[in-house]
C-alpha cells in the first residue's frame, strides 16, 4: 500500500516527509539535498547560516545571505527534488531571508519561532520577481488559534493565505512554541492540537481556493508514527531528530553521537535566551549554566531581535556554533524528545526507506485488521443464514406433512360424500321405478 504523496498547491513530494529545518548549520545543503532526492521535502536551515563567510562578523547580514544563496544553489545541483528554507521570526534578518529565499526560487519556506503576521509584507514584489511567486510559505504554529490568527491577519491586510502549516508538538527538538508548564500537559500534546489546527485551517480553505494541507511534526520517529498522523489527517509529517543520525547531516559526527549515547534521563529542557524553552541533550555546559555559571560574551552577530543580551548567561548562537563543529565542552546539541532512542548513524536512503516501509505495513496491518474482521462477519452471516435455510427446510417438511394430512383427510371426506350421493340417488331411482 502506498504513502500518499504531500501535495502543497502546485508543489508535489512524493513521500510525505518533511524533514525540519536545523539551525546553526545542522542541516545545510548536503542533508537537503539528500532528502529531496529521497522524495522528502529537504530544508536548509537559515540561522547563521553565513558562519563560514569570512565576513560573518563585520557585515552578518551580507554574510548569511551570501550563504543562503550558495546553499540553495549547491541543492539544485545536487537535486531535482523538493527544495524548502527555514526561517525563524526572531532573527533580525528574518525579512531580507525570506526575500532572498523568494528570489532564489526556494519551493517553500517554512516560518518557525514565532508568528508570522507580517510575512507577507516582505516577499518580493510581482514586478521584482519577474512573474508569478513560485515559493509557497508555510508557518510553523503550535495551536489552531495561532493558525486562525495568521490566516485572519493575512487575508485582511494582505488578500492572501499560507500554502500549508506545520503544527508542532512539544515533544520537538530545538526552541518550542509552549510554556515550559505545558510541555507535558495532555491539553497541548501533538495529538491533541492536530486536529484542532485541521479544523481551524478548514475554515479559510474556500477563501484560499484549494486544500491548506496540516503536517505534523514534534516526536514522530517511526513508521507507525507516521501512519498514525496521516490517519489523523495530517497531510504528512516533519522530522528533526532522526535526520541527525544520519551520515549526510552537516553536523560533526561528535554532534550526532551526543544522539547516540544519550539516555531517556539526558532528555532535557532548557530556558533558551531567545524567550522560549528548548529541548536539548544535557551536558557539562548546560548543567554549568544551571549552576549559574556564566559564559560571557560579546554579541557577535547581533542575530535575535528577543535575544536579551545583557541578560543572558551565554551567547546562544557561539554554543550552537561550536555544537555543530563538535565542541560540545563549550555548546550543546539540540534535540527531540526522543533523541535517546537514536542507535546509530544510517544513511538518509535508509531511513527514508525503513520509514516508508514501517508506515505501509501499519497501514497495510490496519487494512489486514478490517479485511479480516470483514471475512469473520461474511462467514457469520453464512453461518446464519445456513441456520435458517435449515430451519425453514424443517418448517417447509412439516407444513408438507400437514399438507398430506388435510389431503388424505380431504379424500376420505369426499370418498364418503359420493358414498352418500349413490345410495341417496340409488334410493330415488328405486321409489321412482316402484312408482311407475
Ligand atoms: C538540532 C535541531 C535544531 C533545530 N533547529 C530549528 C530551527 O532552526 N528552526 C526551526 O523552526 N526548528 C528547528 N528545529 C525543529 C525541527 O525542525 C523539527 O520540527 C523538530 O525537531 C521535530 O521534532 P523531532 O525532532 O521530534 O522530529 C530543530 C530541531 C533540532 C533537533
Ligand atoms: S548574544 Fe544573542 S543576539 Fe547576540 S549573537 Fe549571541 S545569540 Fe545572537
Amino acid at each position: 500500500m502506498n504513502l500518499p504523496q504531500l501535495k502543497i498547491g502546485d508543489l508535489i513530494a512524493r513521500r510525505p516527509i518533511v524533514q525540519g529545518g536545523m539551525g546553526v548549520g545542522i542541516s545545510l545543503s548536503g542533508l537537503a539535498s539528500a532528502v529531496a532526492n529521497e522524495g522528502g521535502v529537504g530544508v536548509i536551515a537559515t540561522p547563521m547560516i553565513g558562519i563560514e563567510e569570512p565576513d560573518i562578523t563585520t557585515d552578518p547580514v551580507g554574510a548569511n545571505r551570501r550563504a543562503l544563496v550558495k546553499q540553495i544553489r549547491r541543492c539544485r545541483e545536487l537535486s531535482q527534488g523538493v527544495i524548502g528554507v527555514n526561517i525563524m521570526c526572531a532573527l533580525t534578518n528574518f525579512a531580507d531571508l525570506v526575500k532572498t529565499s523568494v528570489k532564489e526560487k526556494a519551493d517553500i519556506i517554512f516560518v518557525g519561532a514565532g508568528l508570522p503576521l507580517d510575512l507577507p509584507a516582505h516577499l518580493p514584489t510581482v514586478e521584482e520577481m519577474g512573474g508569478k511567486m513560485k515559493t509557497k510559505i508555510a508557518p510553523i504554529v503550535s495551536s489552531g488559534r495561532a493558525a486562525t490568527l495568521i490566516c485572519r491577519k493575512w487575508l485582511k491586510k494582505y488578500n492572501m493565505l499560507p500554502d500549508a502549516f506545520v503544527v508542532e508538538g512539544p515533544k520537538a527538538g530545538g526552541h518550542l512554541g509552549f510554556k515550559a508548564e505545558q510541555l507535558d500537559d495532555p491539553d497541548f500534546c501533538l495529538e491533541k492540537i492536530l486536529p484542532e489546527t485541521i479544523e481551524a485551517v478548514k475554515a479559510f480553505e474556500e477563501a484560499k481556493g484549494c486544500p491548506i494541507p496540516v503536517i505534523a511534526a514534534g516526536g514522530v520517529y517511526s513508521g507507525q508514527d507516521i501512519c498514525k498522523f496521516l490517519d489523523m489527517g495530517a497531510a504528512g509529517v516533519q522530522m528533526g531528530t532522526r535526520f541527525v543520525a544520519t551520515h549526510e547531516c552537516d553536523a560533526d559526527p561528535r554532534f550526532k553521537q551526543a544522539f547516540i549515547n544519550a539516555g531517556p534521563s539526558d532528555m532535557h529542557v532548557i530556558k533558551s535566551p531567545v524567550g522560549l524553552p528548548g529541548r536539548a541533550v544535557n551536558n557539562d555546559f548546560l548543567r554549568a549554566v544551571e549552576n549559574g555559571q556564566k559564559h560571557p560574551a560579546k554579541c557577535p552577530f547581533h542575530c535575535l531581535s528577543t535575544c536579551k543580551q545583557d541578560l543572558s548567561p551565554y551567547c546562544i548562537a557561539r554554543a550552537l556554533i561550536n555544537a555543530k563543529r563538535g565542541i560540545l565542552k563549550h555548546g550543546f546539541a539540540f534535540a527531540g524528545s526522543n533523541a535517546y532512542l537514536v542507535e546509530k548513524i544510517i544513511s538518509v536512503k535508509e531511513l527514508m526507506n525503513s520509514l516508508v516501509e514501517e508506515a505501509q505495513e501499519c497501514k497495510a496491518g490496519a487494512k489486514q485488521y478490517f479485511e479480516e474482521r470483514k471475512e469473520t462477519a461474511k462467514r457469520y452471516i453464512e453461518d446464519v443464514k445456513g441456520q435458517m435455510n435449515e430451519k425453514l427446510g424443517d418448517v417447509k417438511g412439516q407444513l408438507e406433512d400437514v399438507k398430506g394430512q388435510v389431503a388424505g383427510k380431504l379424500e376420505g371426506v369426499k370418498e364418503q360424500m359420493v358414498e352418500k350421493l349413490q345410495e341417496k340417488m340409488a334410493e330415488r331411482f328405486k321409489t321412482a321405478s316402484e312408482s311407475e
